[in-house]
């Protein structure tokens, strides 16, 4: 799967751009404020109809107009092409793949399944849980579609039993609690199960940045797990009742990376950190590829800011192997390091939202 052609129309400080990457490495180079984020941003948007740095696209949006459009065509892994094209506006959001008109954000992210690692994201494993569900709920989603569905429907069983909890109308629970454990079980297992295979690739992955002992991944599933899912919302009922929502659920859900038994933020440098994340990342997107056979897409924004030379080159290594397409930004060409090694790769300048192939 990739990118051959990306059309970029008001993102950012880019007025109308179209560029032609390469299925494998693509490298963008620029000044500070030259607009090569803007371009990761606009990737970003054809796969996940959102940005990955503001809350609210308007910001995205250039200035001096009303909305954004970016649209792609992606070759897929069986060699068909797909082209989306996306409008978005402050209020709505306008999609369409291959002509067709869709309605669902998740629709977009299977045709183009990417991952990105860019100065934020290395704050996964401090920031609060729902970055970690987010990233866990995007492979799980990747590897077994059912889980979408179930994910859904447990969503809904939650918003109905919490205004029940709120209207006090204890009666109405028990429809609703039966729902929310069945659907909750099965988000639940979906996870467990993704997890099991996940952490031998990242097992493999990590160790080709750093040494250290005993790693482990480990799934809470977000409720009291001594006990059955239904009977920690018997337990949490009066809590539930007098705070108006539900307590304990896959909603609450986090991952735990332990080092030597103990979370790994609490006992690794910044630098180990670092390096623990992109292997968290990295090994989403193998595991994508081993499984589907789909090669997603790899954004990496900044490449310089966080990681230092050996480990560039490493994961410069480690990505070209993989075989998935890859954009990377840096302020100087030297910061990629030796490119000498790598073949069919394509080199793009960008100067105040202009983009050149060199
Ligand atoms: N909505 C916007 N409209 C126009 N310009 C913007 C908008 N948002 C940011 N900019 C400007 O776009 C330029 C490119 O930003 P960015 O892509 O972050 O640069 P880089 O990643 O190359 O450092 C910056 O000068 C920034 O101030
Ligand atoms: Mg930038």
């Amino acid at each position: 799967m990739a990118l051959l052609k990306l059309d970029i129309y008001a993102v950012r400080n880019i007025l109308k751009e179209s560029i032609l990457p390469a299925p494998t490495m693509n490298f963008i180079v620029g000044d500070n404020a030259s607009g090569k984020s803007a371009i990761i941003e606009a990737i970003f948007i054809l796969g996940r109809a959102k940005s990955y740095r503001s809350a609210s696209i308007k910001s995205v949006i250039n200035f001096a107009q009303h909305f954004l459009i970016v649209s792609g065509q992606i070759l897929e892994a069986n060699g068909s092409h797909t082209h989306i094209g996306i409008q978005l506006d402050n209020k709505s959001f306008c999609c369409r793949i291959n002509q067709q008109t869709i309605q669902k954000k998740s629709e977009l992210a299977y045709a183009l399944p990417l991952q990105i690692i860019h100065p934020k994201s290395y704050e996964l494993l401090d920031a609060g849980p729902q970055y970690r569900r987010e990233f866990l709920d995007w492979g799980v989603f990747n590897y077994n579609e059912n889980f979408l569905l179930a994910w859904r429907n447990f969503k809904k069983a939650l918003l109905q039993r919490n205004t029940i909890l709120k209207s006090k109308d204890v009666k109405q629970l028990n429809v609703w609690d039966k729902e929310l454990v069945y659907y909750g079980t099965i988000v639940n297992n979906h996870r467990q199960a993704y997890l099991e295979k996940f952490k031998p690739v990242f097992l493999i992955i990590i160790n080709q940045f750093l040494n250290l002992e005993d790693i482990d991944l480990k799934i809470i599933p977000g409720w009291n797990t001594k006990n059955e899912f239904k009977q920690a919302l018997n337990d949490d009922l009066n809590m539930d009742l007098r705070y108006g929502f539900t307590h304990s659920g896959p909603h609450r859900a986090d991952i735990q990376l332990l080092v030597g038994n103990r979370l790994a933020k609490d006992v690794v440098s910044r630098g180990q950190l670092k390096l623990l994340v992109l292997s968290l990342k990295l090994a989403q997107v193998q595991l994508l590829a081993d499984e589907q056979g789909a090669l997603g897409c790899f954004l990496i924004d900044d490449f310089a800011a966080e990681l230092d030379a050996i480990n560039r080159a490493k994961l410069l290594h480690f990505l070209s192997n993989m075989g998935c397409q890859v954009f990377i930004t840096a302020t100087d060409i030297t910061h990629l390091g030796d490119l000498t090694k790598l073949n069919n790769y394509k080199m793009f300048h960008v100067e105040h939202g202009n983009i050149k192939q060199v």
